[in-house]
């Protein structure tokens, strides 16, 4: 917090002055400075997500429909068909297992007739499930809720499925629960992977009609999809801060993985990172192409809010339904491809004793595994962006690059591809690997690549790189991160597709900009979308941010960090002057001067040289002001 020199402020007599003058630096030491390194990482590093985790969920293929036979029909097939040694090794259990919470002692029982060996012993337990996974070589997941009920229990059109017994029996999610149900879930039941959604603080309004007809209880909504305004976000992270302490207590071997599901609402695309391993950005993704691409532009332009053990969370493949089936080959390649690019969670959501082979081959694929394991954890950031095309660059860490080209609509393409866009040398020959066919092709400069209607090429890349001596920060989204955004006030991002494949079908006014994070930290862009340029000059590389931001960047043995800064070209604000500081594990090692509007950039630059942390804080001379995007150009980490 900077303290703001108002000229229209009232005069104080001089004892007032001093007065207000301490109650300030008191207001000052109350609120913590989030600008102030604080030397550290500070996104999610718990559990044990270090690159984006696989395997199966049972939701997409069956609903609350489940039991032990299909799950474990799956599970046989992941494991048989050489899935599971490509790296699918989660099986989670989604909606639709809990029969009842007994009374008093709270304890939760499964279904006995879906789950039959759950009641071998004497209290209903998964320990007979979940050892059948372990042995293998898989691991188990759970669901549950963050309300007292889940979102089957909300939206489901019969009662077949749902918990029985009273309204107190019916209360199956973790609300007020939460030791409890977490110790069970994992010390007893020894699970590995729990997903949180988050209907019980969405759908259980006092007006609502399963309140009302007195089926369920009240529970005030703190999370509004359609309106971040309307949520309350630092009730929904305190439950989540809950629910992290009962995970460590009950994994003392740290080995857990936490899934929040609350769909992009309450401006979770900018926090979720900080809470769990894998975040949802978007509503239920369905077997619709239109709706393929509202998930993936839920996480396509949030490459710096990814990271190892933080990712963003499109949902669950529909590879095996609908426009992903068996007869649309193109449509279930291109979903697994951009999964991969955005470090997306790979959970196969198909009824895997049934999936044709063609499409087993397609999940499948180890080169695009490979991708989407990379231990770097380099989102994809978007290299060409239009509504039609779009071209996604991975920095991998062998020094190797990926590229996709992504047709979204229903023309075929030819695109233009280019060494500029891929941050390579213009006069060095350029290698691709085709990573369906294996095919290889070298081009110097740029090539012209086909993209047929909805497919999506997609290639390993080698060629050498633009900047000898290191890494662009844009390049390594995985190492980056928005500790302070900038973001005051969240609004809804505009830039994602709004498919009318949604949840109402088409009645009422349509679908609106509902996912708040627009004008969040990016790589080589502005926080608006715009092309990054500090007094007339353009930048392909860099991050840009608003002011009063805090960036972390994690240094992998680089000696030198160096951008050229400024306040951005794109910014309506004219007035207010930005001062850019560089940090090395807390420490203060470059300052620059206060920059303003139209004013060249000024390079910044630190001997980085054994730093772990570096941080890099752009303050604003205004307390606060959300319009005001500077860039980091050409930031990079550096060699010497
Ligand atoms: C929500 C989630 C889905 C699924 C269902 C279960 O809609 O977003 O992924 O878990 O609940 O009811």
């Amino acid at each position: 917090m900077t303290l703001m020199h108002d000229k229209t402020a009232p005069r104080l007599r001089p004892g007032a002055a001093l007065v207000a003058l301490w109650l300030a630096a008191a207001a000052v030491q109350a609120a913590p400075d989030a600008l102030a390194p604080g030397g550290r990482w500070s996104a999610y590093t718990a559990g044990r997500a270090a690159t984006p985790p696989m395997g199966w969920s049972s939701w997409n293929a069956f609903g609350t429909d489940i039991d032990e036979a299909k799950i474990l029909g799956s599970a046989q097939r992941i494991v048989d068909s050489g899935l599971a040694a490509s790296g699918y090794r989660y099986i989670n259990i989604d909606d639709g297992w809990a029969l009842r919470r007994q009374q008093p002692d709270g304890r939760l029982v499964i279904r006995p007739d879906r789950f039959p060996s759950s009641t071998g012993g004497g209290a209903s337990s998964f320990r007979p499930f979940t050892d059948k996974l372990h042995a293998m070589g898989l691991k188990a997941g759970i669901y549950s809720d963050l309300g007292r009920n889940t979102c089957s229990q909300a939206y489901s059109g019969d009662d077949t499925d749902l918990p029985k017994g009273s309204v107190l029996e019916r209360e199956v999610g973790l609300y007020g629960h939460v030791d409890q149900d977490i110790a069970l879930f994992f010390s007893d039941w020894g699970f590995d992977f729990i997903k949180v959604d988050g209907c019980g603080l969405r759908a259980y309004g006092a007006d609502s009609p399963k309140v009302r007809s007195g089926q369920y209880r009240a529970l005030a909504p703190v999370l509004d999809l359609q309106s971040v305004s309307r949520s309350n976000i630092p009730a929904v992270q305190a439950e989540f801060t809950e629910i992290n302490r009962a995970l460590q207590r009950s994994n003392p071997d740290g080995d857990y993985l936490l899934s929040l599901c609350v769909w992009g609402a309450a401006d979770v695309r900018a926090w979720g990172k900080n809470y769990g391993n894998i975040s949802r950005t978007s509503d239920d993704i369905t077997p619709a192409w239109a709706r393929m691409l509202t998930n993936f532009d839920s996480a396509l332009r949030r490459e710096l809010y990814a990271h190892p053990g933080s990712w963003n969370d499109p949902d669950m493949l529909y590879i095996g339904k609908g426009d992903f089936d068996a007869g649309h080959l193109v449509e279930a390649r291109s979903h697994f491809a951009l999964w991969a690019m955005l470090n997306a969670p790979l959970m196969i959501g198909a009824d895997l004793r049934t999936m044709a082979q063609p499409l087993m081959d397609i999940v499948g694929n180890d080169d695009i595994i490979a991708l989407n394991q990379d231990p770097a954890g380099n989102q994809a950031t978007l290299a060409y962006d239009a509504d039609d095309l779009q071209i996604l660059v991975k920095q991998l860490a062998s020094g190797q690059k990926a590229v996709v080209i992504f047709n979204r609509g229903l023309t075929p393409m030819e695109a233009d591809l280019t060494a500029e866009q891929l941050k390579l040398r213009k006069d060095a020959p350029v290698t691709l690997t085709d990573l369906w066919s294996k095919e290889k092709t070298s081009f110097t400069n740029e090539t012209k690549v086909r993209v047929a209607p909805r497919e999506t090429r997609i290639f390993r890349v080698e060629g050498t790189r633009a900047l000898a001596q290191g890494l662009y920060l844009s390049e390594l989204p995985g190492s980056v991160n928005p500790a302070v955004d900038g973001v005051v006030r969240p609004q809804a991002d505009p830039s994602i597709f709004r498919s009318s494949a949604g949840w109402s079908g088409t009645k009422g006014a349509g679908e609106r900009p509902m996912y708040a994070g627009w004008g969040g930290a990016r790589a080589d862009s502005t926080p608006y979308g715009q092309t990054l340029r500090i007094a007339g000059k353009t930048y392909g590389a860099g991050i840009g941010v608003l002011a009063n931001s805090r960036l972390e960047v994690r240094n992998q043995g680089y000696r030198r960090v160096s951008a050229e800064v400024g306040v951005d070209d794109s910014a309506q604000d004219r007035a207010h002057g930005v001062t850019f500081m560089i940090y090395g594990d807390g420490k203060l090692l470059a300052t620059s001067k206060p920059q303003r509007w139209g004013q060249a950039a000024q390079t910044l630059s630190a001997d980085v040289t054994g730093v772990k942390l570096i941080e890099l804080v752009a303050r604003g001379a205004a307390a606060v002001n959300e319009q005001l995007p500077v860039s980091w150009g050409e930031a990079a980490l550096l060699s010497r």
